[in-house]
């Protein structure tokens, strides 16, 4: 359990909080590439670390991320006329670039140079295959992109999906760091004589309570839970929770697929949880990786996108309508939860703790292990950065990031850390740092 301030200093992410300080010393995925799909188009409304923002795309092809309230007398810049390499107020006129200089005062005599003094607020942005990452930190020169090889293998082979979760952050991270509820939550209807021997599925249903071991990364922390498979074999599953709010979990075989998440702090309420994913070429695949499953991401799982703070990537099942639970496939346990789609099922239990989950109230076991250590982990940066000004893990050192995650087949008695080090570094040849547009 945490107490409330502490539980408060690990939530809470808004201008000026400890954990919103140590957020803003990162990258952040912020946009979509689709949602400003082409120059000069509409502006888009982004709540992020709980702040409004005004997302633009230029007439070059740049991406703008100002704040929402014009500079002169605050009406919101959504309006704006996306025209000529800038966003233009319609208020009076006045038009800011995307490094938010005020390039034009039409209301202001021609001599004046008011313009000069003015300045909207406009975070720096990267594009990279499809991810607009924001930089919202204190740095003059921010520091480099993180290397997800998901985010940097070529056109074509990515796929990126995002929903609104309506609560803080932290429950859906900490979703993503418990791998106990596989078992149960998702695969709980799961008989051991439905699976196939020899299967992940045969060994999570043969032993729903994993052991769990847990490491402190130079990347944050990471998981190995394990189950007897074969006489002589563990079944692993390998998970990352990389500084400040990405995941890598186990979604198949290690080195078929790359994929991590992110859950992207609107404001301490709400959260955009972001998932990344990208085969890996077939040449560059080790021997024996099969087809890691994939989550369905239909469009006709989401209502249409609204203009409105928290009108992006909604589910139709939501808290509104009970995640669309049906108890009688929950009864006859064709479902163990009756509530259909993995990531529904995880927005069921993480949305109905609260927006903000009070963790004094909880009682944590042993599975539990990789949340206290993450969170312990968490609130320690933070104060470093806060008390003494250390810069968090990963903030300069991309290449931390080049890890895989997934279920591997080890030896009885073999390390699995140190057993597939060479399985979990191994990064994509065809993953490059480039192309990357800046603005
Ligand atoms: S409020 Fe924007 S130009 Fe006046
Ligand atoms: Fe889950």
């Amino acid at each position: 359990m945490l107490n409330k301030q502490d539980n408060e200093y690990l939530c809470r992410i808004g201008p000026g909080t400890p954990m919103g300080d140590l957020m803003r010393q990162y990258w952040i995925p912020a946009i979509r590439s689709d949602e400003l799909p082409e120059p000069d188009c509409a502006p888009l409304r982004v709540k992020l670390l709980g702040e409004e923002l005004i997302g633009f795309r230029t007439t070059t092809g740049e991406i703008g991320l100002v704040q929402n309230n014009c500079p002169h007398r605050g009406a919101s810049l959504f309006f704006g006329r996306n025209e000529e390499a800038g966003l233009r107020c319609v208020y009076h006129g006045w038009k800011f670039d995307v490094a938010g200089n005020c390039v034009d005062m039409p209301n202001e005599p021609a001599e004046s140079d008011f313009k000069q003094k003015v300045k909207a607020v406009a975070y720096p942005t990267r594009e990279r295959n499809g991810v607009v990452w924001a930089y919202m930190g204190p740095r003059q020169t921010p520091p480099p992109l993180p290397d997800f090889e998901a985010n940097m293998l070529g056109e074509g082979s990515y796929s990126i999906s995002i929903i609104h979760r309506p609560c803080n952050w932290m429950q859906g991270w900490e979703g993503e760091m418990d791998t106990a509820h596989q078992a149960f939550l998702h695969s709980g209807a799961v008989r051991v004589e439905q699976t196939r021997p020899g299967t992940f599925e045969h060994y999570i249903a043969k032993t729903p309570a994993p052991l769990l071991s847990v490491v402190d990364t130079d990347f944050g922390t990471s998981y190995g839970g394990s189950r007897p498979a074969e006489e002589d074999t563990t079944y692993w599953r390998i998970a990352h929770m990389l500084f400040p709010f990405f995941a890598m979990i186990p979604t198949g075989a290690m080195g078929h697929e790359v994929r991590f998440a992110a859950y992207v702090p609107m404001d301490d309420e709400h959260t955009l949880h972001w998932e990344i994913g990208a085969e890996i070429p077939e040449g560059e695949r080790p021997a024996g990786a099969t087809r890691a499953r994939r989550g369905a991401r239909a469009a006709e799982l989401y209502r249409p996108n609204t203009t409105d703070w928290y009108g992006r990537f909604n589910m139709i099942q939501d808290s509104s309508n009970d995640y669309l639970i049906d108890r009688e496939a929950q009864r006859t346990w064709k479902s163990y939860t009756g509530i259909d789609g993995v990531r529904q099922q995880d927005m069921a239990v993480t949305e109905s703790m609260g927006p903000i989950m009070d963790r004094s109230k909880e009682h944590l076991g042993t599975t539990d292990a990789l949340i206290i250590r993450t969170r312990r982990k968490l609130i320690a940066a933070a104060r470093a950065l806060r008390e003494r000004g250390v810069t968090p893990p990963g903030v300069d050192t991309p290449e931390v990031y080049r890890q895989r995650s997934g279920g591997v087949i080890l030896p009885r008695g073999v390390d699995w850390w140190s057993g597939t080090a060479e399985l979990r570094s191994r990064f994509s040849a065809s993953a490059s740092r480039e192309p990357t547009r800046s603005a």
